[in-house]
């Protein structure tokens, strides 16, 4: 397969090309992304001489540089371009429109020009909103709460919609919360795991009570990777860790992990709207012969050393762009 994977810079899409590359030698990958403070070309150093890949700087949503991508000819396209922390869509909600819903739509009309026989659009159990009791299945309407969730919404409509009107071959897929390796520290674990390997505290939202569901990157991929290659044309799969836990416990398991006691934890205001829990039912997905095989205590210590051992990675992150915008979310802490 020739795959066009978008945003492929970022945490998700950069360990997917390496994923793709490692679990299918004789694919070629196509990664266009725009390189966003969220985009480190860095991600995929070890890629850059292999003949397999291709880098092109770009913007979905820019018709000229989709253009060029697709005259590659692809056999399938895989978006994972997007504004997706939930905190900036707060503070600055324009972008998130551009590029989760306009981006997505000018990708879907370079599917239908070029004819592109597969395109699966990357989208979050954020959009189902929040739930106290049972789990979303594919069927569950779409409530979304935040301005990320919102545009991420407004592309699955999207996609949906020219599935139904012009017959684009398309699938939705719908993760839970990744963790694990390239993640930029703004995200709660690599933010919290950084944070105390810096001896800062961590700022917990509110009550600490909110419920996430936690998937290792690389069972996500392994999900996306199937479905790409048996999934069903107009069809949306769920992928969930089967890992719920409260922010505050899993607050806990890395203090624990970190060897620092809980005055490191720093209660902080809560985020607006914040969504309570997330939970998902992943049973199609299941079927198509996918399951987590990462156990979360693992994935966790696995991802904490990672952070322990690249230090070169995410400290000049963090004090670049990141600085700026911690203080101005976070002040002193
Ligand atoms: P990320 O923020 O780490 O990376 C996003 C990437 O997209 C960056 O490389 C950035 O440069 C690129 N990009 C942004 N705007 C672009 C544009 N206009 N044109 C081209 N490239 C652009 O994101 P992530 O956490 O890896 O998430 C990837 C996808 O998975 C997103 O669509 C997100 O909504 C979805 N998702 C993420 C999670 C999660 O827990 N991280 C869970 C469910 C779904
Ligand atoms: O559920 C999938 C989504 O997971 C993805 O679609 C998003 O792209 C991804 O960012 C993530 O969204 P969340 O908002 O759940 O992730 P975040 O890491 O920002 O926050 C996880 C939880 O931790 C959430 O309940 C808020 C809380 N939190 C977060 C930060 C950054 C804190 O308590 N303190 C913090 O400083």
């Amino acid at each position: 397969m020739r795959l066009l994977v978008t945003g492929g810079c970022g945490f998700i899409g950069s360990n997917f090309v390496r994923w793709i590359l490692k679990e299918h030698p004789e694919d070629q990958v196509i990664n266009l992304d725009k390189l966003t403070y969220a985009g480190n070309p860095s991600n995929l150093k070890d890629l850059e001489d292999d003949p397999r890949y291709l880098f092109i700087h770009g913007d979905i949503c820019d018709p000229v540089d989709v253009d060029e991508a697709f005259s590659r000819d692809p056999d399938a396209v895989v978006n994972f371009a997007a504004e997706t922390h939930v905190d900036r869509s707060i503070m600055d909600p324009s972008v998130f429109i551009q590029t989760d819903i306009l981006g997505t739509f000018q990708l879907l009309e370079a599917v239908r020009r070029h004819q592109t026989p597969r395109f699966v659009q990357i989208s979050t159990d954020e959009v189902y909103g929040s739930i106290e009791r049972g789990s979303f299945d594919e069927e569950s309407p779409l409530r979304p709460n935040s301005p990320y969730a919102a545009s991420k919404a407004g592309g699955d409509l999207m996609v949906r919609a020219y599935f139904k009107t012009f017959g684009t071959p398309v699938l939705i897929v719908r993760s839970s919360n990744n963790y694990g390796p390239y993640q930029y520290p703004e995200k709660v674990i690599p933010l919290f795991v950084t944070n105390l390997l810096e001896g800062r505290k961590v700022p917990l939202y509110g009550d600490g009570m909110n419920v996430r569901d936690w998937l290792f990157v690389e069972d996500n991929c392994a999900a996306i990777d199937l479905i790409l290659r048996r999934g069903v044309d107009g069809e949306i799969y769920n992928v969930g860790g089967n890992r719920e836990i409260t922010n505050l416990e899993l607050t806990k398991t890395l203090l624990s992990l970190l060897d620092k006691d809980e005055t490191y934890i720093e209660f902080v205001d809560d985020r607006l709207g914040h969504d309570r829990r997330y939970s998902l039912n992943c049973e199609k997905v299941r079927n198509l012969g996918w399951e987590a095989r990462w156990d979360f205590l693992d994935g966790l210590r696995y991802t904490l050393e990672w952070y322990r051992e690249n230090e070169d990675w995410w400290r000049p992150i963090k004090s670049g762009e990141f600085k700026e915008y911690y203080l101005r979310k976070y002040g002193n802490i």
